[in-house]
């Protein structure tokens, strides 16, 4: 039996979907998995295992920060960001909130673990 019309365009609409997945787009917003993967190398400080952050923790921390040039895309990044650390009970919570400022980044607002994402300029 052929599949109907609209199980068919379903599965187009999921081909898009996973298509801008995968294509990186420049002046989109990130998605989650970039965000993250763009601070995995933070972890190491963050968990205490490091006195300092690394040059690619804060280059990471950089290239976020440039990317996130809209409020929608903080904000998305921002929920992003804090449901991940909600995973990872260890993370020493001061030193999350003076990161960018180690890696040289100056934020309009303050990070934190109890951050509220829908206020985050
Ligand atoms: C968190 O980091 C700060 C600054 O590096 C340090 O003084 C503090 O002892 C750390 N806290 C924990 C719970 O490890």
């Amino acid at each position: 039996m052929a599949y109907s019309s609209s199980v068919k365009s379903l599965i187009v609409l999921l081909l898009i979907a996973l298509m801008m997945v995968i294509t990186p787009y420049p002046t989109s917003a990130l998605t989650c998995g970039q965000t993250l993967s763009k601070i995995s190398s933070c972890l190491a400080y963050l968990d205490n295992k490091e006195s300092s952050p690394s040059s690619s923790c804060c280059s990471g921390i950089h290239s976020l920060h440039n990317a996130l040039t809209t409020t929608k895309s903080r904000r998305e990044a921002c929920t992003c960001l804090k449901s991940a650390s909600k995973e990872i009970k260890t993370l020493n919570h001061s030193r999350i909130t003076s990161l960018p400022k180690k890696c040289g980044v100056h934020l309009s607002f303050e990070i934190s673990v109890g951050i509220k994402c829908n206020s985050v300029p």
